[in-house]
């Protein structure tokens, strides 16, 4: 199966851009920042903080977490919009960092890549989900145009609630970076695709020109 892995930052463009290749190449698109979604989700539901480490990568193992299409399941209840919300998008990464929660989400994405063609975004596609992907991109933009999307999605322009978002973004970037367990950092081998001040159309049909010069997968 072919997996063309979509790496970088909160805000780059990543889940649009991957949804559309998706449609282009006829492939699956998984988005597997929603699954470490869910589990933050699940888990501040139970009460359970992201130090019981124990009890987080039970929960994350035991959970009925599926992904269909745009779509995420927790036990039956699609919490598609729910794991958007502020409260989980602050609590994420701490979970997001703990080894097992990676080791169960990483094994299932494995299990899902070896179903199907799959264009897959997040942050360590390209280093540890799928070291041999046929192609591996790092899409990124400035801090400033990520948080200025983030606004136009909340639907304000107000400037303290900018400089905010710039200021979460930034933090959440580093705490990524600086985990422990496989940290976001972009494979040497991926190619830099830089969204900044470019449309999606732009950026997906540099990224479609990127794979057929490397012969479409
Ligand atoms: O892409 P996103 O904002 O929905 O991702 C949510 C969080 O999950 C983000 O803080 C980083 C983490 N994540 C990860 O550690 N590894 C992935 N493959 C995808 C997301």
């Amino acid at each position: 199966m072919t997996v063309v892995a979509i790496d970088g930052p909160a805000g780059a463009g990543k889940s649009t851009v991957a949804r559309r290749l998706a449609a282009a190449l006829g492939y699956r698109h998984l988005d597997t920042g929603a699954m470490y979604r869910g589990v933050a989700l699940a888990a501040l539901e139970r009460g359970v903080a992201p130090g019981q480490a124990v009890s987080v990568e039970r929960l994350a193992a035991d959970i009925d977490l599926v992904i269909e299409g745009d779509r995420i399941l927790i036990d039956g209840r699609d919490v598609s919009e729910r794991v958007r919300e502020p409260d989980v998008t602050r609590a994420v990464s701490a979970y997001s960092a703990v080894p097992g929660v990676r080791a169960v989400l990483v094994q299932r994405q494995r299990a899902l890549a070896a179903q199907r063609d799959v264009v897959m975004e997040g942050r360590d596609i390209g280093t540890a989900v799928v070291p041999d992907a046929a192609i591996k991109i790092f899409l990124t933009a400035s801090i400033r145009e990520r948080a200025l999307r983030r606004l136009a999605d909340q639907d304000t322009d107000d400037a303290a609630a900018l400089a905010e978002l710039e200021a979460s973004i930034a933090a959440r970037d580093e705490a990524d970076a600086a985990r422990a367990a496989s940290p976001f950092v972009r494979a040497p081998d991926a190619i830099v695709v830089d969204s900044t001040g470019r449309n999606v159309d732009e950026v997906v049909a540099e990224v479609l020109s990127l794979i057929s010069a490397q012969g479409r997968p």
